[in-house]
């Protein structure tokens, strides 16, 4: 059966627009997209940027069409990796630029997962004060989430994405043929950030991919055409209604509060950005029944969700209910202040306790739920002071509070600033997760 695409229009505050065309083949068409943008030129050098990885499978088609097409091209291929987000690869792709002999009039094109996407964004926000940059996102993650939105980054030893702006493509396509080779771990990545769409998104996002988890674990190609247009749909009207995350956008970190951290703390080598997401929703998920009233019911919900993609749990599961009921609940009514409103609200109050006592139960009830793996073995030694401190450091918190984005209900969400001492009871009920664990 021949698989639809689909196009969305993405209108910026500007005035602007740009297509984010999804399918599968959609690439065939790049020539044809590219000679309906006025300002892409056949005169000045369409640059695609790629990695290591991605190039080799598809960068000598790309430049035969694009060629044939009229459009004349230079590649310039980048190590595959996290570590390429550096001002040293950077300034290498302005080097080669110059030498190449791109111009003001110049077009990038990034073909490659987040890591291009980010990386070759930003070198075309800079390159002669900004120029024209088109994403063809190779990996699930930047199909579903990185490659719209206009956000692009460099690291610095002291964070990812420190450096970086806002500069929007001119056109998106997402051609699912391409994640033919994409490693298995990858789609992992993507999977994690479609849930967490699903979860903030709505009802019927969350109750679709409730329905459609298996085939899309089975790459069923339908539904990964749909995943992808849902998921960019999703963040298209997050990012018009908030360009430049003032506001609204903050809601694209569900699960990645204690994300970041648990990936900061493992050096971001030992477990996937996928795993730590999936973590954090899992967190995010535990920490909104104490913190702003949500379900049990909800948070074993988004935990089989998670792990019906794949996504093993390394620390919290429904034991989060047995901390809830036998320490939290001793300080219940010790997290006070109105819980309103959609963006800025505030749970505070004093929040005292501990989880000593309870860690036979945890052992034994977290043993019984939990599939060994890799990723479980590297967070085993992980403290909850260093992941409170990794969180209190992410620049996304900042005046010593912890945000984090809880919902209560598909699509129901808030950013809650929630106490310290309630957020280390449940850093403490991880980490003793983790060390009876590995008794
Ligand atoms: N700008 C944003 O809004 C935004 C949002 C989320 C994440 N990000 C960034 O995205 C990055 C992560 O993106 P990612 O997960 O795509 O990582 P990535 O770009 O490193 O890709 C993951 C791996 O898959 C390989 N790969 C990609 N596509 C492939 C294909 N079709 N076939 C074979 N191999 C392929 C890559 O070479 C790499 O080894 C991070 O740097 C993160 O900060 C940015």
């Amino acid at each position: 059966m021949a698989i639809k695409s689909t196009k969305l229009e993405l209108i910026l505050s500007d005035g602007k627009n740009y297509d984010i065309r999804i399918g599968s083949g959609v690439l065939n068409g790049l020539c044809e997209t590219l000679g309906s943008l006025q300002s892409v030129s056949k005169d000045s050098l369409l640059v695609i940027i790629s990695d290591s990885n991605v190039a080799p499978f598809y960068a000598s088609n790309l430049r035969l069409a694009l060629e044939a097409g009229g459009y004349k091209t230079a590649l310039i291929t980048i190590a595959a990796g996290e570590q390429s987000k550096d001002i040293k690869v950077a300034t290498e792709i302005w080097n080669a630029l110059a030498a190449k002999g791109a111009n003001r009039r110049s077009t990038i094109l990034a073909l490659g997962g987040g890591v291009v996407g980010d990386l070759a964004g930003f070198v075309a926000s800079t390159w002669m004060r900004g120029i024209n940059v088109v994403h063809v996102p190779t990996s699930l993650l930047a199909m579903v989430d990185s490659s719209v939105g206009g956000k692009t980054g460099i690291d610095l030893p002291a964070g990812k994405n420190l450096v970086g702006s806002f500069h929007q493509p001119i056109h998106v396509l997402c051609d699912i043929d391409l994640l033919k080779t994409l490693p298995h771990n990858q789609w992992q990545c993507g999977f994690a950030e479609i849930a967490k769409s699903a979860i903030i998104d709505s009802l019927d996002f969350f109750h679709w991919l409730q329905a459609n988890c298996a085939s899309l674990v089975a790459h069923e190609p339908q539904v990964v055409r749909e995943v992808v247009a849902r998921s960019l749909a999703f963040k298209g009207r997050v990012v018009v209604r908030d360009e430049r995350e003032s506001g609204i956008r903050e809601c694209l970190n569900y699960g990645h509060t204690f994300g970041h951290a648990l990936e900061k703390v493992t050096g971001f080598s030992a477990i996937s950005h996928g795993q730590a997401v999936a973590e954090g929703i899992r967190f995010a998920a535990r920490l909104a029944i104490e913190a702003i009233g949500s379900s049990e019911k909800f948070a074993n919900e988004q935990d089989d969700l998670l792990l019906a993609l794949g996504l093993e749990r390394l620390g919290l599961n429904q034991l989060g209910n047995s901390l809830s009921d036998k320490q939290v609940g001793a300080v219940s009514g010790a997290v006070t202040g109105a819980v309103t409103g959609a963006v800025t609200d505030t749970v505070s109050g004093a929040v005292s306790g501990t989880v000593s006592g309870t860690k036979d139960c945890v052992g034994a009830d977290f043993a019984a739920n939990f599939k060994d793996n890799n990723a479980a073995n590297s967070v085993r030694n992980i403290g909850a002071d260093d992941l409170f401190n990794a969180m209190l450091s992410d620049k996304k918190n900042f005046g010593g509070s912890l945000r984090f984005v809880l919902a209560n209900e598909p699509g129901n969400w808030q950013t809650v600033a929630v106490d310290a001492d309630l957020v280390k009871i449940y850093l403490l009920y991880w980490e003793q997760a983790q060390h009876t664990l590995a008794c």
